[in-house]
């Protein structure tokens, strides 16, 4: 079930959280702001402040990004993997995505797009494959950190004649923290001064050694301009993808990840949703953070207006009152007003959250007066 703190727990029905601790004190349970309440003590509450919390009631699904859903098996469905491209900036993470779709996607209908949204899915010998890029300026970490979270299998692109770098260590940390196999594209081999071995060797001390040389990383040479061994790279990530059999529920409301938000002049709230479980249709409610709203318009990764989207899925969408923040997990929810509801107290919360904030600053600065 959800989690609920008593200082949310207040929240959500409008009263001091002091007074939900005395309560729960006078009942003999020490709590403070920040103790989960169980299911029991909730109802407690409930009663005692004549507010009925059950099942239905937003509480339940307050906190819906530490939920774990236990899925039936039986509805499990396989899904395309999800494969991110990380790498040190400039190392060819997005030439190479470019030259993926190209080949992938016909001639024509890449012509057509107009946005780039850094989350596309093409067809690899007719099973379908989800990529993200990220960006390898050392900025980006959170993003990479992210990418590596919602992915299945990641290609780490290291330039043939640059070699390790910094982004190239952090995009190795990051796949490894997360668990996610790592396949390794030495790029740019049509330029003088590739030097593949040394890539090896390098990766070799970051923990990824060639299967070659008795490891179990797979190095794929690439390069990304000429287009010269990416069949080769993308056959192997569909056999690591299928190694792991990758499923997931498509029988059930939406959830999964904002890969990228912005506020546009005309549409307002864009956001880039990559679906984890579930479908998502268009006109779906769904909550993201302190964001709400209706679908609006949902678009697929070629800007082609969709109706539904299943597990893996990359869309765009519009129709959320305020831009999420990438990274944030989405839920679709049966109601509109429900998902007001939630984004409200959440919103409730953060107001209090900085209010507390600035009061416990202020004090900090009387004191230092003092
Ligand atoms: P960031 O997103 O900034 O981290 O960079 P990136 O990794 O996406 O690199 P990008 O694809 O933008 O490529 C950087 C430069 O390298 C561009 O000028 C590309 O044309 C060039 N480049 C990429 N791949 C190859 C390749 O295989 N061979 C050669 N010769 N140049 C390449
Ligand atoms: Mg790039």
């Amino acid at each position: 079930s959800g989690q609920v703190t008593v200082g949310e727990l207040a929240k959500l029905m409008h009263k001091q959280a002091s007074e939900i601790i005395k309560f729960l004190f006078l009942l003999g349970n020490m709590a403070t702001i920040n103790t989960v309440l169980d299911d029991e003590n909730i109802e407690l509450v409930g009663m005692e402040f004549g507010i009925e919390v059950h099942k239905e009631n937003i509480v339940e699904e307050f906190n819906f990004e530490e939920m774990e859903e236990d899925e039936d098996p039986s509805k499990l469905e396989s899904r395309p993997p999800v494969v991110t491209i990380m790498g040190h900036v400039d190392h060819g993470k997005t030439t190479l995505l470019d030259t993926i779709r190209k080949t992938k996607v016909t001639e024509g209908e890449f012509g057509g797009i107009t946005q780039h949204i850094g989350a596309y899915q093409v067809e690899v010998n007719g099973r379908k494959v989800t990529f993200l890029d990220t960006p390898g300026h050392e900025a980006f970490t959170a993003m990479r950190a992210r990418g590596a979270k919602v992915t299945d299998v990641t290609i780490i692109v290291v330039a043939a004649d640059d070699g390790v770098m910094p982004q190239t260590k952090e995009a190795v940390d990051h796949a490894k923290a997360a668990g996610v196999p790592i396949i390794v594209a030495v790029n740019k081999m049509d330029k003088e001064g590739a030097n593949p071995e040394r890539v090896m060797s390098e990766m070799s001390e970051l923990g990824c050694m060639p299967e070659e040389w008795g490891g179990d990383t797979i190095f794929v040479p690439v390069s990304a301009k000429t287009g010269e061994g990416v069949e080769d790279l993308l056959e192997n990530v569909l056999v690591v993808a299928e190694v792991a059999d990758l499923r997931a529920n498509p029988h059930k409301n939406a959830v999964g990840t904002v890969i990228e938000a912005k506020l546009d002049k005309g549409r307002g709230s864009v956001a880039t949703l990559l679906i984890e479980a579930g479908t998502l249709h268009a006109s779906d409610a769904i909550v993201v953070g302190t964001a709400f709203g209706r679908v609006r318009k949902m678009t697929d990764d070629m800007g082609k207006e969709i109706k539904v989207a299943g597990p893996s899925t990359p869309v765009e969408i519009i129709g959320l009152n305020s831009v999420p923040i990438a990274g944030d997990v989405f839920k679709a929810f049966d109601s509109e007003k429900k998902a007001r509801q939630i984004a409200e107290a959440r919103l409730n919360v953060r107001v209090e959250e900085e209010r507390n904030a600035s009061s416990a600053m202020s004090l900090e600065d009387l004191a230092r007066q003092i």
